[in-house]
């Protein structure tokens, strides 16, 4: 395993983690695997070094099912959760907090974060903003719950520029992390300039959806329409017109992939880990299959010229996208995506 520092801490995360939406979230994933699957697939990720795990409240069991299989090996990994709900003030964060120890059966995490900004993004779920007081809030509980020493760090997620701005100076320094939608087919944080802000100020990326929640494994090379998971039918990616052009992009991945032995999956997840700005990447696992494949990312040969031409596939279908998207949309029917600005 190779690891990277988490901002300025002097923790060493491993460059790839093990999200566990998928452990917990059989509503908008179907069907979940059995207990004994997760207990392996952690086993296994610990056994190769991973020390990263991320959960949520809001992924329905993932915390109270990592509570059991973590027992006895909890020192062993960094255990990140978040703050899922958008109250920010400290009464509401502690006892949120409060409830995710307990389903963890730990007495602290290592990074909390909070989970989703107000952001108002049309035609998706999202539609009011953050308030001064929010902003307040998000500081001073965080710092209250590290001092408190029920947290070790403190990070944010799906925060934008404006938003990162609106955290003030202090803020910043504090936080070490900014969890984002962040793969060969999501580059929003890089064009809308996040990524360079965060490297300014050493806050590292936890990039979440490195596959697009499985697209970039090649698997899914048939008509979209066959997709089950209600998570997938609600992510941009997986609807026409956007998902054709999506497909070209895993044509490039498919075709390093081939060129230098390993599987699309590693090459597109060996890419986000190559970027300076990701501290490491979020690999959601349901199958150990997936898990033993994923790893093993880490040591693909990607040349310069790969990652060139992997970057250009990227940033071109990138530019046929509306700025300022959301990964999900609420509703994907053709009206929406048009009024959102996608066109065939
Ligand atoms: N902060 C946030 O708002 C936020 C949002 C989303 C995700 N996250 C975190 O980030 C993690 C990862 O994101 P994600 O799960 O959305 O996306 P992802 O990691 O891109 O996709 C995960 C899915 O891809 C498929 N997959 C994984 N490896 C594969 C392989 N080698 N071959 C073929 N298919 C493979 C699996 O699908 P099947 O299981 O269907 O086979 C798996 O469930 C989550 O688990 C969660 O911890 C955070």
């Amino acid at each position: 395993m190779q690891y990277k520092e988490l901002a300025n801490t002097g923790v060493k995360v491993s460059k790839i983690a093990v999200g566990t939406w998928q452990f917990g979230h059989a509503a908008v994933w179907g069907e979940l695997s059995p207990l004994e699957e997760y207990q392996k697939i952690i086993d296994e990720a610990i056994d190769a070094g991973v020390n990263l795990i991320d959960t949520a409240k809001a992924y329905g069991t993932s915390e109270e099912v990592l509570g059991k299989i973590l027992k006895g090996k909890r020192d062993k990994v960094l255990l990140a959760t978040k703050l899922s709900r958008q109250e920010y003030d400290y009464n509401t964060a502690r006892s949120e907090l409060e409830g995710s120890l307990k389903r963890l059966q730990t007495d602290y995490v290592d990074l909390y974060q909070i989970h989703w900004p107000k952001i108002n993004i049309p035609g998706t779920w999202h539609k009011a903003d953050m308030e001064k007081k929010d902003y307040e809030d998000v500081f001073n509980s965080l710092i209250k719950l590290k001092q408190e020493g029920l947290i070790r760090f403190a990070g944010v997620c799906n925060f934008r520029l404006h938003n990162l701005e609106g955290l003030g100076e202090q803020a910043l320094d504090f936080i070490v992390t900014n969890q984002v939608p962040y793969s060969l087919l999501w580059r929003f944080y890089d064009v809308e300039g996040v990524s360079e802000f965060c490297k300014q100020k050493n806050i590292g990326f936890l990039a979440y959806s490195p596959l697009a929640q499985g697209l970039l494994s090649g698997n899914f090379d048939k008509d979209v329409k066959n997709v089950q998971e209600k998570i997938r039918q609600a992510n941009i990616l997986f609807n026409e017109p956007v998902y054709a052009r999506a497909i070209k992009v895993v044509k490039v991945v498919e075709d390093v992939a081939a060129e230098i032995g390993a599987t699309p999956s590693q090459v597109a997840l060996k890419w986000v880990m190559e970027r300076d700005v990701v501290v490491s990447v979020l690999s959601g696992i349901r199958k150990l299959k997936h898990l033993e494949e994923n790893i093993h990312a880490v040591d693909i040969p990607l040349t310069e010229e790969h990652l060139k031409k992997l970057d250009e596939a990227s940033l071109n279908f990138q530019n046929t996208l509306p700025q300022g998207l959301e990964l999900w949309i609420g509703d994907n029917s053709k009206e929406n995506l048009e009024k959102l600005g996608i066109k065939a």
